[in-house]
């Protein structure tokens, strides 16, 4: 017996190098939402994607960002009343590129390696986004109509916040998004070949330190000695965020909020297929580093964590240059996981920092953005109907696990519609999202149109 969905898997077959070369034009806009110089560029590929929505069949507009952001692409197919409402979410928003050197082709000029399309966006968010537009796109070309009702929401500030979702969700999100669940592919599976659904995500406080000191670069030999380093006051500053031994992080009050790891899951997680010596070894690293007490999967999944992104100050140039440099600065990164609250965590940190900042200079703290941490509920019709998708695509039942890495939105999707989110994403876990030659596997984006379509049929009954 062929199944439910059978039909429109044939179509999605037969429309495979369509698919791939509509994917490529969509990659070819360079819609880095961090660089400012790109808002053309932003607006580009949210007009194209707009478009694409049309051709598919659905309503769309553009939507005007609340807080004087990037628009969102919104669509919508509504004709089966009494049906479910599924809301797919994505981004068409993408990294920086840089190094850029280190691309071995232009990151805007998508590239098959293989079975690897390679391009910036290919897995963060642009292909997987798209797989989901184009799977419905099939099962409406194919039979007319579809078997639930759709809306999508796009965004074009997810690498840069997402202030303008964030704002338009609380504001009158909970009307025009009204749903039944919330559909997002931005995450990846656990292994090529084992599906994986999420059931929760870190948060996140960005924090930036300024440290003042002298009106000038001095000489550090005429003046060294007389007053206060800027870059030595940051070491001692970034220094006494973590111990080196233990991994602990030192901020008081940091772990107050921080739920412990339940039993069932840390016999979860260690249920899982994976090898710390073979992660060291791929990862080029002598030893891994982490918490204490807790394994590799435990810390990047379910632990908080404190990082310094980058840092400045000083001579940074060829040979030796005798400074003491007027001022210094450091970005710095905390994932969060429930219930710690990121305003909290950086009003905790900016008092951590003044306490520790020694004499001779002065300091600034600023928070850069925020996003709360998430676990989501894994039980209900949807959840059902999204598994079993998954499993009929890939032949295996998916993992359930959790992610270190933020989608800031899922948080005010589950306060505000309170809807089940559902995290099923396509993407692999080497893909080199938010690094030089990110890539998708064609495959995974084939194989995900083809369970977007399915899990349509599934959530309707079918
Ligand atoms: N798609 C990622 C989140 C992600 C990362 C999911 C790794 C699964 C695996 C998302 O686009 C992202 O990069 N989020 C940022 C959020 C930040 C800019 C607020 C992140 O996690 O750094
Ligand atoms: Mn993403
Ligand atoms: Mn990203």
């Amino acid at each position: 017996m062929s199944a439910p969905s059978q039909d429109v898997l044939d179509r999605i077959d037969r429309q495979r190098e369509r698919h791939l070369d509509e994917l490529k034009e969509y990659l070819r806009i360079p819609s880095i939402s961090t660089d400012p110089q790109y808002k053309p560029e932003v607006l580009r590929a949210a007009g194209h994607l707009r478009d694409t929505m049309r051709a598919a069949g659905l309503d769309s507009e553009l939507v005007d960002s609340p807080t004087g952001g990037n628009p969102m692409v919104y669509g919508e197919w509504l004709g089966a009343p009494g049906k479910p409402t599924v809301l797919f979410y994505g981004h068409y928003d993408v990294q920086p590129v840089d190094p850029i050197e280190e691309w071995r082709n232009p990151p805007f000029e998508p590239t098959l390696e293989g079975k690897d399309l390679v391009a910036r966006g290919a897995t963060d968010d642009k292909g997987q986004s798209f797989a989901q537009l184009k799977g419905v796109e099939a099962v409406l070309a194919e039979r007319g109509a579809l078997p639930v009702n759709v809306k999508f929401l796009v965004e074009g500030e997810e690498e840069s916040g997402g202030e303008s979702i964030e704002a338009y969700v609380r504001q009158d999100g909970g009307d025009r998004l009204a749903c039944d669940c919330v559909v997002i592919s931005d995450t990846s599976m656990y292994a090529p070949g084992q599906p994986a659904m999420i059931y929760g995500l870190k948060g996140l406080a960005y924090m930036e330190i300024r440290v003042q000191g002298p009106n000038r670069d001095l000489h550090s030999g005429t003046f060294g000695g007389g007053v206060q380093n800027p870059l030595n006051a940051l070491a001692h500053i970034l220094s006494s965020l973590q111990d080196p031994k233990t991994g602990r992080i030192l901020i008081d009050g940091f772990y107050d909020k921080v739920q412990p790891l339940e039993d069932w899951e840390r016999k979860a997680f260690a249920e899982l297929p994976f090898d710390e010596e073979e992660q060291r070894a791929e990862l080029g690293v002598p030893a891994l580093f982490g918490e204490q007490g807790f394994t590799y999967r435990e810390r990047t999944w379910a632990r908080p964590t404190c990082d310094v992104n980058g840092m400045w100050g000083g001579y940074q140039g060829e040979g030796a240059k005798t400074v003491l440099p007027a001022r210094a600065g450091a970005k710095v990164s905390m994932r969060l996981v429930p219930d710690q609250d990121p305003q909290e965590i950086a009003r905790l940190f900016r008092q951590h920092v003044e306490r520790v900042t020694p004499a001779g200079v002065s300091v600034e703290v600023f928070t850069v953005h925020g996003a709360i941490p998430t676990r989501i509920t894994t039980e209900g019709p949807a959840m059902d109907a999204a598994q079993q998708a998954m499993q009929a695509e890939w032949g295996k039942q998916p993992v359930m696990m959790r992610e270190g890495g933020s989608i800031p939105i899922v948080a005010t999707f589950a306060a505000v519609l309170e809807k089940p989110v559902l995290m099923m994403g396509f993407g692999l876990p080497d893909d080199r999202l938010h690094s030089p030659n990110e890539k998708f596997n064609v495959d995974c984006y084939h194989g995900g149109i083809r369970t977007v379509a399915r899990f349509l049929d599934l959530l309707a009954g079918g």
